[in-house]
Parts: structure tokens; sequence; C-alpha cells
């Protein structure tokens, strides 16, 4: 049965996002570590398959490679060279990814799709990033009430600051 795993970084504070400015996002990796982007490469490419939202993309600007990009966008949203785009209740796309023969599948962000997922009771595990900064105020990592417990797998240090968690869901 296919995994779905979310995949973020936060500040010591838990935001995903600065507060944004002039309503743009700012994109991740302007504030996340190396240590946290070689581990996203890592996870995400193991994967075959990452799920986004359109907003999340615009701020990367481009498919990344050796990977399946999926992305989240309204109906009307012009197509884009390398991605897949989708409107599909998670459910139906989780199950047609099974289809396809993935055995895990990241969801990357951002806080829309993190907490689509979440809701839809679909997600196995969640590998967090805590980077070594605050912002005081911006987007958390989800944006609806939840009540979800938890067990912590393991804690690894990515570099001398930096501290990498993976948690299991408890269903
Ligand atoms: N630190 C991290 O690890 C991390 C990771 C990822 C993203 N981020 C940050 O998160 C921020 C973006 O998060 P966000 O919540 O604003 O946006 P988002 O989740 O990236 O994307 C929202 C987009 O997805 C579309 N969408 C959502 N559900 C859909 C559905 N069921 N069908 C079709 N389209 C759908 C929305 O369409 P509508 O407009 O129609 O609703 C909207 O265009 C950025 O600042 C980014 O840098 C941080």
């Amino acid at each position: 049965m296919i995994k779905p795993f979310i995949i973020v970084a936060h500040t010591a504070d838990g935001f995903i996002a600065p507060a944004s400015a002039g309503g743009q996002a700012v994109p991740s990796t302007v504030w996340t570590s190396g240590a946290d982007k070689k581990k996203f490469v890592q996870l995400t490419k193991n994967a075959g398959v990452m799920i986004m939202g359109l907003t999340t993309y615009k701020t990367i600007g481009k498919a990344l490679p050796g990977r399946v990009n999926i992305v989240y966008a309204p109906k009307d949203t012009p197509t884009i060279e390398g991605v897949e785009m989708t409107d599909k209740a998670p459910k139906d796309l989780i199950a047609e990814l099974d289809g396809r023969g993935f055995k895990e599948v990241a969801i990357c962000g951002g806080s829309t799709i993190y907490t689509m997922f979440m809701e839809a009771g679909l997600v196995d595990t969640i590998y967090m990033t805590v980077e070594p900064r605050l912002f005081g105020t911006g987007m958390t990592v989800f944006n609806k009430p939840l009540d979800v417990k938890l067990n912590l797998i393991s804690v690894e240090e990515l570099s001398d600051d930096v501290l990498f968690l993976e948690y299991r869901v408890v269903r």
C-alpha cells in the first residue's frame, strides 16, 4: 500500500513561511538550510513523486527533475511543462498513484495542501526539519483545527543546529 508522507521545514517557532510581504509568497529555499535541501532531494527522489499547491510551485518556478511533479491548481490554470496538474480529491489521487506503482508519495505543501491531505486521513509519516530561526508571525504548517496523535520515530541532527524529526501518524 502506498505511503504518503508530509515533508516540511519550519522555524523554531513553528512557521513554514514568514508573513507574506505584499501578498508575495517567499520561497522556502531563501531561508532553509543546505542540509534540509539535501534531505528534501533525497526523500522526494526516493519517493519518485511529489505533490504541491500552485502557490508553492510558483515559488520554485520549475518542475523538479527526477520526480513526477503533481500540482494542485484551479481548472482554468494554463498547463505547465513537466508538471501534471490536478484538482482530484486527495483519496482519488493517492489511489491513482498507488495504481501507477508508487510506494511512497511526498506531500510538499504549502499549508493548504498539507491540511487537505491530513484532514483526509491519508498521511502516514511527517518529516519535519526544525530550522534555527524565528519569524514571530507567518504561515503555520496546517491552517485548520486538527486533533492528530503522532509517534516520534527518530530525531536526527542534520548539522550543528538543524534538527530533523520523523513522526508516524497514529490511526
Ligand atoms: N517551509 C516549507 O517546508 C514549505 C513547503 C511548501 C510551501 N511552503 C510555503 O507555503 C506557502 C504556500 O502555501 P499556500 O497554502 O498559500 O498555498 P499552496 O498550498 O502551495 O497552494 C495553494 C494553491 O493550490 C490550489 N488548490 C488547493 N486545493 C485545490 C484543489 N482541491 N483543487 C485544485 N486546486 C487546489 C489553490 O487553488 P485556489 O486558489 O482555487 O484555492 C491554490 O492555487 C508559500 O509561502 C511557500 O513558500 C513552505
